[in-house]
C-alpha cells in the first residue's frame, strides 16, 4: 500500500510494499511511483482522473516493477482519500485476489444452493406423505399379488426419496449443540468408523498439531463433515485397497493471519484430509460441492454439500485441490 500526492510522488509507503518492492521505504518514498509500474501511463491516467474527481475508486490489474526480481502482476486500486491531494494506492497480488474471488464465489453459491435446497425439499416432502398413504390404501384394497407388486415398488420409491428429502433438511433441522470440540478427537473418531467399514489394505494417518485449541462448536456436524469426505476418499481409493497400499492422511496445522470468506482471522485452525486416489473427474472438478452432484454410481452427490454446510456453520470453509494421486481436501476454521 502506498499513499501518494497528486504528481504521484510517494508520501508513505508501508512494510508490505517494501518486501514486494525488494526495496527499503526511503527508496520509494520520494519517488515518482508510477515509474515503479512497467506501463507508468496508466496510474498516471488513473491519478489524473482521481485529481479530477472522476471516480470514487479505480480498479486495473498491472505489473509492479521489483529489484532483483521478475515484475509482480497485481491488481491496483486507487482511491480518494479524505485529505485533498492524498491518494491512497492500494496493491494486491493477483494471485491473492483470484483465490479471494474464488471464495467469495463458492460462499454466494453455497448460500444460494441451501435456499434452493430448502425450498424443493419442503415442496417434495409433503406430497411425498400423500402418496405413500395412497400406495398403502389402494394394497389394502387389492387381492392380487401381481398388483401389490406395483404398490411397493411406490412405497419403496417413496420411502427413498423421504430419506433424500431428509439428508437435503438436515443441516436446517437439526438443532446446535454448542460444546468445546477438539479436533483431534473428531479425526479419531472418523479414523475408527472408516477403518471399521475398510479394515484391510487401507493405512489411515495421522499427522496432528496437538498445540490447536479446543474452539466452540458442534462436535457431530464436525464429525459428519470430516466423515464424510473421509468415506469419499475411502471409496475411490477401492483399487489401492485391493492391492494393499490405500493411504488418507489427517494433517492438521495452525495458522495464523489467513483471510477466508471475506474476513481475516488472526488464527485458524486446518485440517487436511489427504489421500493417494485416481483424483476427482476434471468433468465434475467445479461443482463437487454443489448438490446432486455424484462421479460414482448410486452417489447421491449430497456428502460433499452437507459438509460444506456444516464447516460453514462454524464460520469456516472447505476447500478441494486435487491431482490424480494426491487428492487435498483442506477444512479451514477460525480458532479463538
Ligand atoms: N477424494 C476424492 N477423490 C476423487 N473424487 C472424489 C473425492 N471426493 C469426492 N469425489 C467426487 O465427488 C463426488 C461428490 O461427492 P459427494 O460426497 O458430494 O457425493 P457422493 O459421494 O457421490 O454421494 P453421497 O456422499 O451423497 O452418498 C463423488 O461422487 C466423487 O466423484
Ligand atoms: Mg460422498
Amino acid at each position: 500500500m502506498a499513499v501518494v500526492g497528486g504528481d504521484g510522488t510517494v508520501l508513505f509507503a508501508n512494510a508490505a510494499l517494501e518486501d514486494a518492492m525488494g526495496t527499503s521505504r526511503r527508496s520509494i518514498e520520494g519517488s515518482a511511483f508510477p515509474d515503479s509500474f512497467a506501463e507508468p501511463h496508466i496510474l498516471r491516467n488513473a491519478l489524473d482522473s482521481a485529481h479530477s474527481n472522476e471516480f470514487a475508486a479505480l480498479r486495473f490489474d498491472a505489473l509492479l516493477t521489483r529489484h532483483h526480481n521478475d515484475p509482480l502482476p497485481v491488481h491496483v486500486i486507487v482511491a480518494q482519500t479524505e485529505r485533498p491531494g492524498e491518494i491512497i494506492i492500494e496493491m494486491l497480488p493477483l494471485e491473492a485476489q483470484a483465490r479471494q474471488d474464488r471464495e467469495e464465489r463458492l460462499i454466494d453459491q453455497a448460500q444460494a444452493n441451501k435456499e434452493l435446497i430448502r425450498n424443493l425439499a419442503h415442496e417434495i416432502k409433503n406430497p411425498l406423505g400423500g402418496i405413500r398413504g395412497a400406495a398403502q390404501l389402494l394394497e389394502m384394497e387389492m387381492d392380487s399379488p401381481e398388483m401389490t407388486e406395483y404398490t411397493q415398488v411406490i412405497i419403496r420409491e417413496a420411502d427413498r426419496l423421504q430419506t433424500l428429502v431428509d439428508r437435503l433438511l438436515a443441516p436446517h433441522r437439526r438443532p446446535h449443540v454448542v460444546g468445546d470440540v477438539n479436533i483431534h478427537e473428531v479425526c479419531e473418531r472418523v479414523r475408527s468408523l472408516i477403518l471399521a467399514e475398510f479394515p484391510k489394505g487401507l493405512r489411515v494417518v495421522r499427522d496432528y498439531d496437538t498445540s490447536i485449541p479446543e474452539f466452540r462448536g458442534d462436535r457431530e456436524q464436525l464429525i459428519q463433515a470430516v466423515l464424510n469426505i473421509t468415506h469419499n476418499a475411502a471409496l475411490v481409493l477401492a483399487e489401492r485397497i485391493n492391492e494393499g497400499d490405500a493411504q488418507i492422511v489427517f494433517r492438521t496445522r495452525a495458522v495464523r493471519q489467513v483471510t477466508f470468506g471475506k474476513q481475516r482471522y488472526r488464527l485458524a485452525l486446518e485440517l487436511h484430509v489427504i489421500d493417494n486416489g485416481p483424483g476427482v473427474p476434471d468433468s465434475i472438478k467445479d461443482r463437487i460441492f454443489f448438490p446432486l452432484i455424484s462421479g460414482r454410481e448410486g452417489g447421491s452427490g449430497l456428502g460433499l454439500t452437507l459438509a460444506q454446510t456444516f464447516v460453514q456453520q462454524h464460520h469456516g470453509l472447505i476447500e478441494c485441490d486435487s491431482v490424480p494421486g494426491r487428492t487435498d481436501f483442506k477444512i479451514l476454521i477460525p480458532l479463538p
